[in-house]
């Protein structure tokens, strides 16, 4: 069975970017396979967080993956914190990873870049991120493009500790899709839309309000010419804009060119934010009756359980293969 493996992190509230890159595939590919899906918890704590808010926000991920259509009978949903077996290969996994090859990590560089209080996790990050994937023995791992570089050091880590202690962990491979794997910020097309941007009309978030979505919308920046055409060389912040139109309403972008030759970027914005809404309504529906609800931490109770039983299997095996006592 292929198994398929992936998170957010409950570091900010979620924006339609990690929705677009990464939820949307889960919903989608979770058919296909057996599913662990993750709150790394463990990652958002590499930056200071609010105690309050880590817990809140931690389990409003874990309601969003529902909400969004992730089937928690049928998948596995929990808390990183809650399977201990994350740090402890995390740990072994920091002892294959080289100084050298984590520092080439373009994540760690732009999250460190002028400050001068970064944790020693931050840079290690990435080796907890390839414990995160191996542990399941994934085989396929649904991301955004940001995330490529991650999973290039997980399936170099893998193959290296397979090398010297013999065949544990599966190579991974990334899921990356087409359209929609690197949402540009509404302000900025040069800029990833991310929920850590200080002007909040970049970026829209699962659980804004209709209101504030058109007025996002409206705002987003556009390009010279008044064509609605899809050309990232040429058109960057309107093909930004066509990609999102084409996730949210199903249709394909020659469709969508077509339909609005002529006619400027108004209508275009306006429709844009409706068919946004559209999508959204029925998942913040959703999401207000799970995240009051004691089913949800029911789910991620019975699924750190399940998670645990099958990560211990495979720390075991690491272990065993480099030396370590697991008796
Ligand atoms: P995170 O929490 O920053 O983002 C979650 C997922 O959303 C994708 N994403 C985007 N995709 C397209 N356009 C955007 N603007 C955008 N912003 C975010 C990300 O690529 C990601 O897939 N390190 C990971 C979390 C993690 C993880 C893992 C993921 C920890 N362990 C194991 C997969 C497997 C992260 O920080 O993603």
């Amino acid at each position: 069975m292929k198994r398929l493996l992936s998170g957010i992190k409950p570091s900010g509230d979620l924006n339609i970017g990690g929705y677009v890159g990464a939820l949307r595939q889960f919903v989608k590919l979770q058919e296909e396979y057996e599913g662990y899906f993750f709150v790394p918890d463990l990652h958002a704590i590499t930056v200071p967080q609010d105690p309050k808010e880590l817990r809140e926000r931690s389990r409003q991920i874990a309601a969003l993956y529902i909400a969004a259509g992730v089937d928690p009978v049928k998948n596995t949903i929990f808390m990183q914190s809650q399977v201990s077996a994350h740090a402890e290969l995390g740990w072994i996994m920091e002892t294959q990873a080289h100084f050298g090859e984590m520092s080439r990590m373009t994540q760690f560089k732009e999250k460190s870049d002028g400050k001068d209080a970064v944790s020693s996790a931050l840079f290690t990050y990435p080796a907890l991120m390839a414990a995160d994937i191996l542990l399941y023995q994934s085989t396929h791992v649904p991301v955004g493009e940001d995330q490529k570089q991650h999973l290039e050091l997980t399936r170099d880590l893998a193959s290296r500790f397979n090398n010297r202690f013999g065949k544990t962990f599966t190579i991974p491979e990334p899921v990356i899709q087409e359209i929609g794997a690197r949402v540009m910020g509404l302000d900025d097309p040069s800029s990833k839309m991310s929920k850590s941007n200080p002007n909040k009309s970049s970026y829209v978030l699962l659980l804004d309000k209709p209101a504030d979505i058109r007025k996002k919308f409206a705002r987003a920046v556009t390009d010279s010419d008044m064509s609605v055409r899809y050309d990232w060389e040429t058109k960057p912040a309107v093909s930004n804009l066509i990609e999102l139109y084409a996730v949210f309403s199903d249709e394909t972008i020659p469709v969508i060119e077509r339909r609005y030759e002529g006619q400027g970027y108004g209508a275009f914005k306006k429709d844009l934010a409706e068919v946004v809404i559209a999508k959204l309504t029925p998942l913040q529906e959703k999401y207000e009756q799970l995240i009051k609800s004691e089913e949800l931490d029911h789910i991620l109770q019975d699924g750190a359980r399940k998670a645990s039983h099958e990560a211990q299997k495979t720390l075991d095996a690491a272990k065993r293969a480099m030396g370590l006592l697991t008796y």
